[in-house]
């Protein structure tokens, strides 16, 4: 199973909790009423009779009243559960202080639906979204069906293959106030180039600007293979679509079951608590931190040698940009009709925009892709 990260924040900056209520986007959405359906579980929970019965669920419970797991389940639970690693960072400290709602989605794509619908319902300033230029393909279907318009903000520089700071903040300051800025976390797709340390500390343009910056996390871990540098806690599992969608602000939680309860009424059980069972067992956290730094330090690794393979090919471009990048994917820089060659004459695939999967790279291939890079870019 292949783990990748989903977590969606809205995220105020470093904001303390008591900023976090004071200055919120989000203090004018008020509390929605109860689910009728889902409304009546919650009663249940909070009611401490010990004669209560919940007539009001749709699932088999066993003569103890509690849900039956038909026992085949348990024993693929415990299979997938063996074989999935999945991931933790840091907690911020808006994170401790609880003032946050944080909703389990389906897959990142489900995050970021539900993340549209509720700026679409809720942020009364602007419905304009701002995408880096690129973004992931996905970016724009998604928020313009839910409703927003779709502008963007330079981000990739193709004469440098990196990321073209310059242009990016001239744009973002000229970007009307209060206008939504979607940022890409770590291992930005498709150009796999991230802005520096010292240049994600321009994000106060950002804040001074008024801007309503929020994050789409989805590579957290793998890009340097530690999930508290890349950014912090939240996960997602792969083949589970497990996502997780976070707001700073506690008090919408009533809404975003409003808004999630028509789309898929309840995600499923069995991912969170994968990632629950590994977060929480000390030996299985230890096991899983490990393996997501060896992961990443193997894709690190394939990216140096994929360039040291291409100077062996004699070739002379500067393909600095190949280390520079970061995560699973990598940008080669390739032209569409180099992409188009390199499938025809040597079958070797991959989409037009010339991104590779490093991970799909082996010691075993590696010479035979380095010189095949070479053939059609001398
Ligand atoms: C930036 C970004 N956001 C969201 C997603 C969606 O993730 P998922 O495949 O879980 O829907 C992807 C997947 O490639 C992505 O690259």
């Amino acid at each position: 199973m292949r783990p990748l990260w989903h977590r969606a924040a809205f995220h105020p900056g470093c904001a303390t909790a008591a900023s976090v209520r004071a200055s919120s986007w989000w203090t004018h959405v008020e509390m929605g009423p109860p689910d009728p359906i889902l409304g009546v579980t919650e009663a249940f929970k909070r009611n401490t009779n010990s004669k209560k019965m919940n007539l009001g669920v749709s699932a088999f419970w066993d003569d103890n009243g509690k849900p039956y797991v038909l026992p085949n389940v348990h024993k693929a639970v415990a299979q997938i559960a063996a074989s999935a690693q999945p991931a933790l960072g840091e907690n911020s400290e808006v994170l401790k202080s609880g003032q946050f709602v944080t909703v389990q989605t389906i897959s990142g794509t489900g995050t970021l639906r539900i993340r549209a619908s509720f700026l679409q319902r809720f942020f009364k300033f602007s419905q304009d979204v701002f995408l880096p230029k690129p973004s992931w393909g996905s970016h724009t279907p998604i928020f313009r069906d839910a409703g927003m318009q779709l502008q963007g903000y330079r981000y990739y520089d193709p004469n440098t293959c990196g990321f073209g700071f310059t242009g990016a903040i001239k744009d973002i300051s000229k970007i009307p106030e209060q206008s939504v800025l979607l940022l890409h976390a770590c291992a930005h797709n498709p150009t796999r180039v991230d802005p520096r340390l010292e240049q994600w500390k321009e994000a106060a343009t950002v804040k001074t600007r008024n801007l309503f910056a929020f994050f789409d996390v989805v590579y957290q871990g793998f890009a340097s293979g530690d999930g508290g540098k890349d950014a912090w806690a939240n996960m997602g599992l792969y083949g589970e679509r497990a996502g997780a969608f976070t707001v700073i602000y506690k008090d919408v939680e009533s809404q975003l079951k409003i808004l999630i309860h028509p789309m898929y009424s309840n995600p499923p059980l069995n991912g969170a608590q994968i990632a629950s069972t590994i977060l929480n067992t000390p030996d299985l956290l230890k096991q899983w931190l490990q393996e997501e730094k060896g992961m990443a330090n193997c894709i690190i690794t394939m990216r140096t040698q994929l360039v040291s393979s291409l100077k062996k090919e004699s070739s002379t471009h500067n393909w600095q940009h190949i280390t520079d990048q970061i995560g699973m994917f990598c940008f080669t820089g390739l032209k569409p009709e180099q992409v188009e060659q390199l499938t025809k004459e040597f079958s070797i695939y991959m989409t037009k925009d010339g991104c590779i999967s490093v991970a799909g790279v082996t010691s075993g291939n590696m010479g035979y892709l380095a010189h095949a890079i070479h053939q059609v870019t001398q």
